[in-house]
């Protein structure tokens, strides 16, 4: 894959194998690529296991990466000796699903904000109050809650405060793994508006996963469905979600009914748990493909250009322009 002038970061290649002691290996992600562009947002979908969360680990330097790389800036950060140092460093921040988990019971919100910068800069606690402030204004928190440590704060407030943190470093690509899913239907929108105005305000790229079809629709501008540690189809939100191209983004963008006000449902849940990971010869898909032809079996698709978007199905030239209309609203 060449490199565009405009992806902020690009992954080549990408293969995670979980080995757990006296089982079989996990194919977790199997060759995985994909660019980032600046100012976008891209949304990984697919169902639960499909490895959309290791990715978010690898690029973020958390995860062990067998081979491919992640380039930050032309550098692989599966090469630095701390990844995910390597990676804060670039400019690459997270916001996991559960902020209760993800912050420190016993400091207040301030300290909590400014913990990236700990170990950065040598800057008093005043100043450091100062920076969170700020951060907090930002979120969309009161000042008044500085003080309060995380039990005190409602799971949005706590979630504001993770995002608070995840833009001290001044981040160039924030990764969101699931960002609303722990949180009431009522505070959910409110993050999603939160983070969709950070992101025109502060020039922010994200990598966005989630299994709630309405968050997607209503952040991002492109989206890579994955299945089985594999990317099936990659393009604009708009072409995929409206006409999708690969059989199972067809089977997973159908099943979402229209709702009025884009509440949408799950895709985790709506097709069948397959077998795991890299158990399949052929397409990953044929077992469960209704399009499935002999070659699927035998030989692995690769990803090709069609009609703007990457589609990796032996198929995909057949299906006519605008035939697969879904029935969820973009
Ligand atoms: N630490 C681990 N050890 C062993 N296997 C793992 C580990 N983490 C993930 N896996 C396996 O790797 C595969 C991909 O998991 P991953 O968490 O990336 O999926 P996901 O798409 O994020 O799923 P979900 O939607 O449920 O969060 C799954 O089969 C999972 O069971
Ligand atoms: S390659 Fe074959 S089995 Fe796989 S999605 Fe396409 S038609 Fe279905
Ligand atoms: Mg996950």
């Amino acid at each position: 894959m060449t490199m565009t002038a405009s992806a902020l970061l690009e992954v080549n290649e990408l293969v995670v194998t979980y080995r757990p002691p006296k089982r079989p290996p996990i194919h977790a992600v199997a060759s995985v690529s994909f660019q980032m562009v600046e100012g976008k947002t891209l949304a990984l979908i697919g169902e639960s296991g499909s490895g959309k969360s290791t990715i978010a680990r690898a690029v973020c330097g958390l995860e062990h990466v067998e081979s491919g790389q992640v380039l930050m800036d032309g550098t692989d950060l599966c090469a630095e000796k701390d990844g995910a140092r390597a990676a804060g460093a670039r400019g690459i921040q997270v916001v996991f699903q559960d902020p209760t988990s993800a912050l420190n019971p016993r400091w207040p919100v301030w300290r909590s904000i400014t913990e990236p910068l700990l170990s950065r800069r040598r800057a008093s606690k005043e100043e450091h109050l100062a920076i969170a402030l700020d951060l907090m204004v930002q979120v969309g928190l009161h000042a008044s809650m500085a003080q309060r440590r995380p039990r005190e704060l409602s799971g949005g407030q706590r979630q504001r405060v993770v995002i608070a943190r995840a833009l001290a470093n001044k981040p160039r690509l924030i990764v969101l793994d699931e960002p609303v899913s722990a949180l009431d239907v009522s505070v959910r929108n409110e993050i999603l508006v939160l983070l969709d105005a950070l992101k025109r305000t502060q020039g922010l790229t994200y990598l966005l996963i989630s299994h709630d079809m309405g968050a997607v629709i209503q952040l991002a501008t492109d989206v890579a469905v994955l299945y089985l540690g594999k990317l099936v189809e990659s393009g604009p939100i708009e072409e995929v979600v409206r006409h999708p191209i690969h059989p199972y983004t067809q089977a997973l963008i159908r099943a979402v009914p229209t709702v009025h006000g884009r509440r949408l449902t799950d895709v985790q849940t709506l097709v069948e748990r397959p077998s795991a990971p890299g158990e399949i010869v052929g397409c990953p898909f044929h077992p469960r493909c209704p399009m499935a032809v002999d070659v699927c079996s035998t030989t692995a698709p690769v990803g090709q250009k069609v009609r703007g978007r990457i589609v990796a199905c032996h198929r995909a030239q057949e299906v006519p322009a605008g035939t697969s209309e879904a029935n969820c609203e973009v």
